[in-house]
């Protein structure tokens, strides 16, 4: 039988492009641990079912796992999640929906096979609604199992290798060098890899140092384009009689000093993107140009009577209010409209604290490469300051701060001394942030509350239990049972590595 072959998986063929399952990058801690290939969770109360399950399927070469119930199966999803779960759906205590919830939160490409019982489709149209990706009726049988887990174990495959494609490119374009894991920044480089794709011409605005020349070029790595020129202009930059001919070149003779013809930056960005920073600066008349190049696809140079075709991707920045420009009449209203077609919009860094660590950790290591010191980590006091201060200048602003003090620094961390007084005068000022990712336990939640409170008592258990509203012998009790996370015990823990 021709389906034989692929009923009895190897560990070679299960990755059929030869290359092995991709590894997950550092978050095996919050839960999802590197999914073993052709592994299959089967988690089913009732004995004998569960113990035949387990013996047809190794024989069949899946490496398997077992559980009796919900909460022992997303114990082993939580040490390690297999390629595919199978799971009953009634089941004492955590139920198999339950437990598919989990799963499609904690490891999303664990593919989901649910069993019912007879006569309870319901569930199961329930279950498939809830993100199941099959389902078997009892009794099983064979003949039916073995078809459908390898369906599953395929797509499973799918999934993963198209993960790591992905992975592989933002890599190598672009996105890899942009910082930003709070809700506000995933929205934009959800938006970036969306737009990047297609030639929409994009708006992108935010306040001075926010990223958008940074967002500008990953959209056009991430483009069909990303072997072709990007060209940058800033309008603010160039003196009102030099931005014209800039960016539409001239012929010769067109003015007293052409003395020879000149491609303009339009021509130079021919199938490539111009990116056109500080657009609000820009002078009425060009702007007219400008918008009949967007619409027409074509330019004059100056002193010409030709016009010359260009195809031209245009992405433009300003952290200038535009519809008030347009409103006083400085810039043209069908232009806004022509630029504005998608409109990313970059919040400034006190609106996104949580990525102040991840790009200080970033700046460091990039500073400490590029001027040779062996910075490998900051003091939680000097972190505490960098994410209370404002940063009117945002990234940018942060960026230099680090580099100083990469600079400055005379050990191996960063210190408190090491940064502007008016930033490092902000060390105790503010509320605390402690952000948690989705998978972590109550216990585990509870256990980092308490740690970060004791930190930032720098030990003291009556002042942590007073913010807690917990008595201080909780604290006690529990410090016992982590004896680590008392700072008195371990003030080395004050440092943090990048
Ligand atoms: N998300 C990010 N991840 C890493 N580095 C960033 C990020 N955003 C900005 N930067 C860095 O901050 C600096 C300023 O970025 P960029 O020049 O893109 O800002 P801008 O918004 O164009 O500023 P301006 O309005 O002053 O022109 C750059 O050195 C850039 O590398
Ligand atoms: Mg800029």
């Amino acid at each position: 039988m021709s389906s034989r072959r692929t009923m009895r998986p190897t560990r070679a063929e299960g990755s059929r492009s030869g290359r092995a399952v991709p590894e997950r990058s550092s978050s095996s801690k919050e839960g999802t641990g590197d999914v073993l290939e052709r592994s299959i969770l089967v988690v089913e109360d009732e004995d004998t079912l569960r113990e035949s399950l387990q013996r047809i399927l190794e024989k069949e070469g899946y490496s398997v796992r077992v559980a009796a119930n919900g909460e022992e199966g997303l114990a082993e999803i939580r040490k390690q999640p297999p390629a595919l779960l199978l799971t009953d759906l009634r089941m004492p205590g955590m139920d198999g929906l339950d437990l598919l919830r989990a799963t499609k939160m904690l490891a999303p490409e664990t593919q989901v096979i649910v069993m019912t019982g007879h006569g309870t489709v319901e569930t199961a149209v329930q279950a498939m609604k809830e993100g199941a990706d099959d389902f078997l009726e009892k009794p099983l049988s064979r003949a039916v199992l073995l078809p459908v887990i390898e369906k599953a174990m395929e797509k499973h495959i799918l999934v993963t290798e198209n993960r790591f494609l992905r992975e592989e490119i933002e890599r190598d374009r672009g996105l890899h060098n942009v910082i930003g894991q709070s809700p506000k920044m995933r929205r934009v480089l959800d938006l970036v890899r969306q737009v990047a794709p297609t030639t929409a011409t994009v708006l992108i605005r935010g306040e001075t140092g926010t990223g958008k020349e940074v967002i500008a070029k990953a959209i056009h790595q991430l483009s069909p384009r990303r072997d072709r020129p990007f060209i940058s202009v800033n309008c603010a930059a160039l003196p009102d009689t030099l931005i014209e001919s800039e960016l539409f070149g001239y012929e010769k003779g067109a003015f007293t000093d052409a003395k020879s013809r000149r491609i303009g930056r339009f021509q130079q960005a021919h199938t490539g993107t111009l990116f056109l920073d500080e657009i609000g600066d820009m002078q009425p008349h060009v702007q007219v140009k400008l918008l009949r190049a967007l619409q027409e696809g074509v330019i004059e140079p100056l002193g010409s009577e030709r016009s010359v075709p260009v195809d031209v991707r245009v992405i433009a920045a300003t952290n200038q209010d535009l519809e008030r420009a347009v409103r006083e009449g400085r810039f043209r209203e069908e232009l806004y409209y022509r630029l504005n077609v998608v409109q990313i919009e970059l919040p400034p860094v006190r609106e996104r604290r949580e990525d102040i660590p991840l790009l200080v950790q970033h700046f460091i290591r990039k500073y400490s490469q590029r001027h040779a010191r062996t910075v490998v980590g900051i003091e939680r006091a000097a972190m505490r300051a960098l994410q209370n201060y404002s940063w009117p200048g945002n990234v940018r602003q942060l960026e230099n701060v680090v580099e100083r003090a990469v600079i400055l620094s005379s050990r191996e961390v960063i210190t408190l001394e090491d940064l502007p007084a008016e930033i490092a005068e902000h060390e105790s000022n503010g509320p605390v942030t402690i952000t948690f990712p989705i998978g972590l336990t109550f216990e585990e939640i509870k256990t980092r509350v308490i740690r970060e409170t004791l930190r930032q008592t720098e030990g003291n258990k009556e002042l942590a239990a007073k913010i807690l509203g917990i008595s201080s012998r909780t604290i006690y009790r529990w410090l016992k049972e982590h004896p680590e996370a008392d700072p008195r015990a371990a003030p080395e823990e004050d440092t943090l590595p990048v």
